[in-house]
């Protein structure tokens, strides 16, 4: 059941969104060569304590720290280390997600180290791309379906492998949610949007196939199979009467 939130919740949902932004801006700031993850983790789970807030993963389902942290071939859910690095031409997305006055704000993006070659450049820009196709899908009666038939629209004759196993997600006083929001195209349409219903749209693109695996020693870290690049943005979208809000914005 996809849960339709009331006007009180939306501001809720608004300020956790917010807050959810301002550390991802921040983390941005951190993005280095010569930085390790855990500096990363610790400087943002310091920072959304501090705004009265809790950092989501840390201990969901036994996850070990407070944002994820996926650099290069990881595709998700990587792991902040002492040991991990950040180094020249890398690329990293860190996913910050926020519990604010009991409501979640889940945002990612995808960051440059340094200096990146022009192909990885131009390959990370339009999975951001896609990320806005998606949010351009959404008002009242679109289909869930219509995100990644319009994502898949886009990135299909770049050649790029969109992720199939991992998705986006309803999103409220719960971390996950219904619905499932797929990032490529299926037979199914799915569930009509409605005005109040909150999820996120984050597709997962590889620069070669939509293979991934789950890293089998950690239970988390999710690579490319093919060893190839992925990227990822994220945003928290609330659906409008009209369209949509973007609800993870400082
Ligand atoms: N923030 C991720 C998402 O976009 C989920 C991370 S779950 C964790 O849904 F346990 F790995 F943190
Ligand atoms: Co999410
Ligand atoms: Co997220």
């Amino acid at each position: 059941m996809i849960t339709i939130k009331s006007k009180s919740e939306i501001e809720k949902m608004r300020a956790a969104g917010k807050l959810a932004a301002k550390v991802l801006n921040y983390a941005e700031t951190l993005v280095k060569a010569g930085v390790s993850t855990q500096e990363i983790n610790d400087k943002c789970h310091e920072m959304t304590v501090k705004h009265g807030a809790y950092s989501a993963p840390l201990n969901y389902h036994g996850f070990p720290k407070s944002v994820c942290t996926s650099i290069n071939n990881i595709v998700c859910h990587g792991i902040p280390s002492e040991t991990h690095i950040l180094k020249d031409g890398d690329i990293v997305n860190v996913d910050i997600t926020v519990i604010l006055d009991g409501y979640h704000g889940d945002t990612s993006r995808t960051f440059f180290v340094g200096n990146v070659p022009d192909e990885i450049k131009s390959f990370v820009e339009d999975v951001y791309q896609a990320m806005l196709i998606g949010i351009e899908t959404v008002r009242p009666n679109a289909f869930f379906g219509d995100i990644g038939t319009n994502i898949e629209k886009f990135i299909k004759p770049k050649g790029y492998g969109i992720v199939r196993d991992l998705c986006g997600h309803g999103i409220g006083k719960k971390f996950h949610e219904d619905p499932m929001v797929m990032h490529h195209k299926q037979k199914q349409k799915g569930k009509r949007m409605k005005p109040g219903m909150t999820f996120t749209i984050e597709p997962m693109i590889n620069m070669g196939s939509y293979e991934v695996a789950t890293d089998q020693s950690d239970g988390w870290t999710v690579y490319t199979v093919d060893g190839s690049l992925s990227a990822q943005f994220e945003h928290t979208i609330l659906v409008t009467e009209t369209g949509y809000e973007i609800l993870t914005k400082e």
